[in-house]
């Protein structure tokens, strides 16, 4: 093919993501598959936004309220915010892309942590600008160096808080000496995927209501995918200030969220019970299934999230591979420049005790 895209595309490689259950149950002959990989919720959502989802069927002829204000109202009220300073997406992933596609010119630096969340790096470089790394400080960003970095030319610092794939967090005084550090010209995107599980240590930041609106230049993101269990319906909300959100607005699809999605959200985000119960099972099964992989020798790292980040004597691609082989997914972290580790979501105690079997089997001198 002659027709080339744009130059910034040309290095990009294409998202792989992990074979769908179907495709691997034909492939390997298997009746139950174990889906650790994209830490997705293995408790699901809340029977009332299953209910909401379901009751929105009766209106999918109508193209969804653009710019979903019912849910951006109901975000505001349970965030102490005004609807304007809330924007929705399809993903958080949407509102990664579209921050960088909004405020990134080529002669641009964008600041990054070593092995930060990897979506930060693959959009800025499709918009040509200079990405610079810096490396982290026992497997957490260095703020401080990342606030030292900035310059006139920074125009967004990145922090996944907590990070995607280390599953550590930066504290809220740590956060509080960046955000004086940084300019006033830079742009902050905090990534809390998982807020709802970091909330619970005592020394996570509150950025929601209160910083978004100390720091103009200070970006939210959250995700209905992890702790809501919506991760299928692609909703995420970005929490910041009216002017930098009208930016993104400028680019938003008109009807980036569908019907059902914002329909869905609205009721998971009132249901506070369900979210309780789910964060806190999770909690409990991810400290049981650390301390059993402990016990066999994995190396693994404090988690504030629903995942764990471990450490394995082997090599993070053929330890997946070998579980894969018994229909347990997991997420090696090659992309990351991690071979030696292995990202694995916590699942149910069923699925946390198939995995424990599955690495008994495969390395049973212990790891
Ligand atoms: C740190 C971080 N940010 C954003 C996302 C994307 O989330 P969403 O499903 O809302 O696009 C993920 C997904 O795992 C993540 O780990």
């Amino acid at each position: 093919m002659e027709v080339l895209p744009k130059r910034t595309l040309r290095d990009v490689t294409p998202f792989f993501p992990e074979q769908p259950n179907e495709q691997i149950r034909r492939e390997l002959g298997l009746k139950e598959i174990v889906r650790l990989c994209s830490n997705e919720s293995p408790l699901g959502p809340s029977p009332k936004a299953l209910a909401a989802y379901r009751a929105a069927a009766d209106s999918l002829c109508r193209y969804p309220d653009g710019g979903s204000p019912g849910l951006c109202a109901g975000l505001a009220r349970h965030h102490k915010l005004s609807p304007e300073n809330i924007l929705v997406g399809s993903g958080s992933d949407e509102l990664i892309r579209m921050v960088c596609e909004a405020f990134l010119d080529p002669e641009d630096e964008v600041i990054v942590s070593q092995h930060g969340f990897v979506r930060f790096r693959q959009q800025a470089a499709m918009t040509g600008t200079r990405i610079i790394e810096i490396p982290m400080s026992d497997w957490t960003h260095d703020l401080e160096t990342m606030g030292r970095a900035a310059n006139p030319r920074t125009k967004i610092l990145f922090v996944a808080n907590p990070n995607n794939p280390t599953g550590t967090y930066s504290t809220a005084s740590e956060l509080r000496d960046f955000l004086q550090a940084v300019p006033a010209t830079a742009l902050v995107v905090m990534d809390e995927a998982f807020h709802d599980f970091a909330v619970k240590n005592d020394d996570y930041p509150v950025t929601v209501p209160g910083l978004v609106r100390k720091h103009p230049n200070l970006l939210v993101l959250r995700t209905f995918s992890q702790a809501y269990g919506l991760a299928g319906l692609r909703v995420g909300y970005a929490a910041g200030d009216p002017e930098v959100l009208g930016w993104l607005d400028r680019i938003r699809l008109p009807f980036n969220v569908n019907l059902p999605a914002q329909r869905a959200c609205l009721a998971a985000l009132a249901d506070r019970a369900f979210l309780a119960r789910s964060v806190a099972a999770t909690i409990k099964n991810r400290e049981r299934l650390a301390a059993n992989l402990r016990e066999m020798g994995f190396g693994v790292l404090d988690s504030a999230t629903n995942f764990l980040f471990v450490h394995s004597r082997i090599r993070g691609r053929a330890l997946s591979r070998a579980l894969f082989k018994r229909g347990i997914v997991i997420h090696p972290l090659d992309e990351y420049g991690l071979a030696d580790h292995v990202r694995i979501s916590v699942g149910t105690p069923e699925q946390n005790a198939s995995l424990l079997k599955a690495l008994k089997a495969i390395a049973p001198e212990g790891a």
